[in-house]
């Protein structure tokens, strides 16, 4: 199958998506509070605030994969394959690469993949790292809240979730749903800034917050709103433990998460009995 960026099955990314996918089912109706707007942008921990969310992505898309090499320094490529790792041998079949942004995952994984989904509410993220893509890789697009997947139960091996759930509100309702589409014997790897709880991650993820992200998000986006937002959103939401409480809650059986290096980003490994 080919990369089908104007796919036609349920959910799959519209050739005209407007920018941020406005018009999506889970928009509040007119007029209805959200949490901000495209002018103020998000607001962390707002539990309305997904349409802000798509509207601050979907600025930030044509220059996210740059502001990210700037402020990682290149560290998120050894996060990344330390997730590939992780997902061993479940990596060689089915894989949802969940609030999939410019698709680093997807494209790491794909050759090596029976398949790749990747899967992001922002048409324009997706679009912008569609050039990643190797030719030939059975990879498919999809445009959709990770909160109501429009994808069958049990249909994947692996779920690989890279800095997007923090984003998602009610972030259980997306790990319900991950559960519901991962086969049994499945696996999900999720890597992401969880809210610091021990010096050493207070110290490192307070200077990459406060100095890092917003200087050099801002510098490179010209949107520094957007890296407060998201700097933000790292103390507005679970620590480790917390998130891997709701894993459990969701219905994944075995749960271990682990601190990565440099301190400020952690990985969980929760996965389906066979
Ligand atoms: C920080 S980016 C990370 C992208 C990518 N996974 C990576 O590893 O670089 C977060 C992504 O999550 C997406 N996202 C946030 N909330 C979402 C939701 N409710 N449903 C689907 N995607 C969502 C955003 O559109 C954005 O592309």
């Amino acid at each position: 199958m080919s990369v089908d960026p104007g796919g036609s099955g349920d959910g799959a990314l519209p050739r005209n998506a407007p920018p941020g996918g406005a018009g999506h089912p889970l928009d509040p109706p007119d007029g209805a509070a959200v949490g901000g707007s495209a002018t103020d942008g998000p607001v962390p921990g707002d539990p309305n605030r997904a349409p802000a969310v798509r509207d601050m992505f979907a600025r930030i898309a044509p220059g996210y994969d740059r502001a990210n090499q700037f402020m990682s320094m290149g560290i998120d490529r050894a996060w990344r394959r330390i997730a590939i790792r992780t997902l061993r041998e479940n990596a060689k079949g089915d894989i949802l690469d969940l609030c999939a942004g410019t698709m680093d995952f997807t494209a790491a994984l794909a050759p090596g993949a029976r398949s790749v989904v990747a899967l992001d509410f922002c048409a324009p993220m997706l679009e912008a790292g569609m050039a990643k893509i190797p030719a030939g890789a059975n990879v498919r697009t999809v445009c959709a809240d990770a909160r109501a997947l429009p994808l069958p139960d049990a249909s994947f091996d692996a779920i690989v979730i890279g800095f997007g759930i923090r984003n998602v509100p009610e972030p259980e309702r997306a790990l319900a749903e991950a559960r519901r589409v991962l086969r049994p014997g499945g696996v999900m790897v999720v890597v992401d800034f969880f809210r610091p709880t021990t010096l050493a991650q207070k110290f490192f993820a307070g200077t990459y917050n406060r100095v890092v992200l917003p200087i050099v998000g801002g510098l490179v986006t010209g949107d520094a709103s957007a890296y407060r937002y998201l700097a933000g959103s790292m103390a507005a939401w679970y620590d480790r433990a917390g998130f891997e409480a709701a894993c459990r809650t969701a219905g994944f059986t075995t749960v271990a998460g682990r601190e990565l290096f440099p301190p400020v980003a952690s990985l969980v490994d929760a996965r389906v009995g066979a």
